[in-house]
């Protein structure tokens, strides 16, 4: 049996696949909500449609993988038709943080290169105001301290993300601090900020990317336009 939350994921997950035509480019997000959007898309692949999707993980990558999801890479497509991807948090001007399971960068990247972004979370995730989340920030391992003590300046107590007891170590092989801020303010303001700390490689802060929101609800699926 399936819990409530991953019935919510699966809906907004598999909506998704909707605005995928034939022939597109895609960057194919991460996390637990687009692994439905992978699954989906193995089946419509199977059934002939024709995409190729550039993963921003090496999870989404298996994933994809197993699911028979044709994959591509950026030495051989420059621009994306679309990206699907998840969300930690969602708020009301579609700024996102993301980086709950350490791929920010990656996603960051392919959503950039994206024309079109498609956001799919379940309904717990769209917030007010950006920050009850910790903000992941993927960090150089090489003098991490000194990086942390920086951010820590900016209104936070950075916290060393460790699994099963190790250091994480991210796809880039960075370190990720979760940073949870007093308040967010601007977020945009805060993104440029820590940005501008040596040793910092990028900001779970998505500001502006976001195109369409799709929520998994208890009451079924909403499509949320800019
Ligand atoms: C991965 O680094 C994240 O940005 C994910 O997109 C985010 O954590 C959402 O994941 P779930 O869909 O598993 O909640």
């Amino acid at each position: 049996i399936m819990e409530e939350a991953d019935l919510k994921k699966k809906l907004a997950g598999e909506k998704a696949v909707e605005y995928i035509k034939d022939g597109m480019t895609l960057g194919l997000g991460s996390g637990s909500t687009v692994y439905w959007t992978l699954k989906k898309l193995g089946e419509l692949v199977k059934k002939g449609l024709d995409i190729k999707g550039v993963p921003s993980s090496l999870r989404t990558e298996g994933w994809a993988q197993s699911f028979g999801v044709p994959l591509t890479d950026f030495q051989k497509v420059r621009q994306l038709d679309l990206a699907i991807d998840g969300a930690d948090e969602v708020d009301p001007h579609f700024n996102l943080i993301k980086g709950g399971g350490g791929s920010l960068v990656r996603e960051k990247i392919v959503n950039a290169a994206s024309n079109k972004v498609i956001i799919v979370v379940d309904e717990s995730k769209i917030v007010t105001r950006l920050g009850k989340f910790a903000l992941p920030i993927e960090v150089v391992p090489f003098g991490w301290e000194v990086t942390a003590s920086y951010i820590s300046e900016l209104g936070c107590k950075p916290i060393l993300r460790k699994r099963e007891n190790q250091v994480f170590v991210s796809n880039n092989g960075n370190y990720i601090l979760d940073c949870l801020f007093d308040k967010i303010e601007i977020a945009s303001e805060l993104h440029l900020r820590i940005k501008e700390v040596v040793g910092v490689v990028e900001t779970g802060l998505f500001i502006g990317m976001t195109d369409m929101v799709i929520v998994g609800m208890s009451s079924g699926v909403q499509t949320i336009n800019k």
